[in-house]
């Protein structure tokens, strides 16, 4: 009797643990389809030469903790990780690809898409954020024709919203490349671009 009910309830914990993997592994394919479909998934598998990843796989294969190594060589070769590469290292290194895009999402210094040619932050931190950092960014957007986090149809702007850049006693800031602009207006930021984009067409 007492054997009947240990394994009836050790069979029950089986189930159960069973469950649980097979629901967990659900939420984290969930998560990455979501995380696919959020990103515009033609240009998230723009054709990139893959063979240029293999001296880093070869390099970091058989290390550990070389999940952001990986990403970040790759990262650095094609300005964002495809989703071409994930699969790539994950074939040749054995690394889960549902880990390497659980630290690709966690840390924001990865891109799941390629970026335009320049990359226009407007701080949304605290000192900013009560400067009317709000504005600036409405104001790019509808100049720009652009999602906060998206990318300008010729490629040449993406916009995005960033915690502190670190400077600020110029609040509201932005900073494009390196340039830094503080104490800054929605006109003048919409001026910045146009000055910018001028440029590039000449
Ligand atoms: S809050 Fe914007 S630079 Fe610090």
């Amino acid at each position: 009797m007492f054997y009947k009910t240990y394994f009836r309830q050790f069979t029950i914990l089986l189930f159960l643990i069973f469950t649980v993997k097979i629901y967990k592994k659900q939420l984290i394919n969930m998560r990455i389809k979501r995380l696919l479909s959020k990103e515009n998934e033609a240009i998230a598998n723009a054709d990139v030469n893959l063979d240029l990843l293999n001296p880093l796989i070869e390099k970091y294969k058989n290390k550990k903790g070389n999940i952001i190594p990986l990403l970040q060589g790759t990262q650095t070769m094609f300005g964002y990780i495809p989703k071409a590469a994930f699969e790539k290292i994950a074939n040749e290194t054995g690394l889960k690809i549902s880990d390497m895009y659980g630290v690709a999402t966690f840390y924001s210094q990865f891109r799941l898409n390629p970026v335009g040619k320049h990359v226009i932050k407007v701080c949304h931190g605290t000192a900013c954020h009560v400067q009317n950092a709000g504005s600036i960014t409405d104001s790019l957007k509808e100049a720009l024709k652009v999602n906060d986090g998206g990318t300008t149809e010729d490629g040449l702007f993406t916009l995005e919203s960033v915690a502190c850049l670190g400077c600020c006693s110029l609040a509201p800031v932005m900073m494009i490349g390196d340039n830094t602009y503080g104490k800054l207006t929605s006109t003048q930021s919409v001026k910045v671009i146009k000055e910018i984009r001028l440029k590039e067409n000449n």
